[in-house]
């Protein structure tokens, strides 16, 4: 039996990456920051699936936390055959609206934590000559939005450039970038999503079970929905004055401007 290790597991997307791997046989390692959410999960996914659910209370933004799971990641017995580095949010208002203390936060966990998890988490699965890592960017990562966006920008670029290093090693890396999926991320955030046109929205669990094909098929990139592989097909051949203009307003309104 397999273990995979889902950050964010709690909610969203990671809640989605838990019910498709326990569904498919594997036990897990659950880390978000609410202890009594993690342990209703564990034990859902116990009882509906028969695996078994490790809870790992952590905050990714800070050095403890990150610490805690780096050290469950080198663990060599119990070891950890697939991690999902999917915790991540939103801040809301653009650029100098935001305080400077929440985007280096936002920094610290979408890509010192995602780095050094990866890391911990490679350097034991080589040992052992296989493994995966997911690590979930966002299509933001191809258009000009702020920290946000150039933190996704820094996964997907770290996450292809490490799976090319580590080719023939049996580990795979790969980045996915979804578009937008119905979970608490812009609520948490306070973002309005009035808005945003219905068929822009992903279901989690179709995404997860196309990015796990896509993991399996050994790419290094995800953009599970044609929808938007059309889209950031557009965005290579748009300039990107144009395509900043657009993407920097969309759902970051702070106040009036
Ligand atoms: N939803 C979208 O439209 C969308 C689109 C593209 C990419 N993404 C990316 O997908 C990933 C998951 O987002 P989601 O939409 O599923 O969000 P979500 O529904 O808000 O869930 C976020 C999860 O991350 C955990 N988390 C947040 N901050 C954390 C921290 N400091 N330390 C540890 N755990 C933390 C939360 O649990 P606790 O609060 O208990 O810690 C929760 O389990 C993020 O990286 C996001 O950037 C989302």
């Amino acid at each position: 039996m397999t273990t995979a290790l889902i950050t964010g597991s709690t909610a969203g997307i990671g809640a989605a990456f838990a019910r498709r791997l326990a569904a498919d046989g594997h036990n897990l390692v659950l880390v978000a920051r609410d202890t009594k959410r993690l342990r209703e999960q564990a034990t859902e996914l116990h009882d509906r699936h028969g695996i078994e659910a490790e809870v790992l209370t952590a905050d990714l933004a800070t050095e403890d936390g990150i610490t805690a799971v780096e050290e469950r990641l080198g663990r060599r017995r119990d070891g950890v055959d697939l991690l999902v580095n999917n915790a991540g949010f939103a801040n809301k208002g653009r650029y100098l609206e935001v305080p400077l203390a929440d985007e280096l936060t936002m920094l610290k966990v979408h890509c010192e934590a995602v780095l050094r998890l990866t890391s911990a988490a490679t350097d034991a699965m080589r040992e052992r000559g296989r493994g995966g890592v997911v690590n979930v960017a966002s299509v933001a990562a191809f258009v000009p939005r702020g920290t946000y966006g150039a933190s996704k920008a820094w996964v997907v670029q770290f996450t292809q450039g490490a799976a090319r290093d580590l080719e023939g090693s049996g580990v795979r890396l790969m980045a996915l970038c979804p578009g937008l999926v119905r979970t608490e991320f812009h609520e948490r955030a306070g973002m309005g999503t009035d808005n945003i046109p219905k068929w822009m929205w992903l279901d989690a669990d179709k995404l997860v079970k196309a990015a796990l094909a896509d993991l399996a098929r050994g790419k290094s990139l995800s953009i599970p929905d044609p929808r938007y592989k059309a889209m950031m097909g557009l965005v290579k051949v748009t300039p990107r004055a144009l395509i900043g203009g657009v993407t920097s307003r969309t759902g970051r309104k702070y106040g009036p401007k």
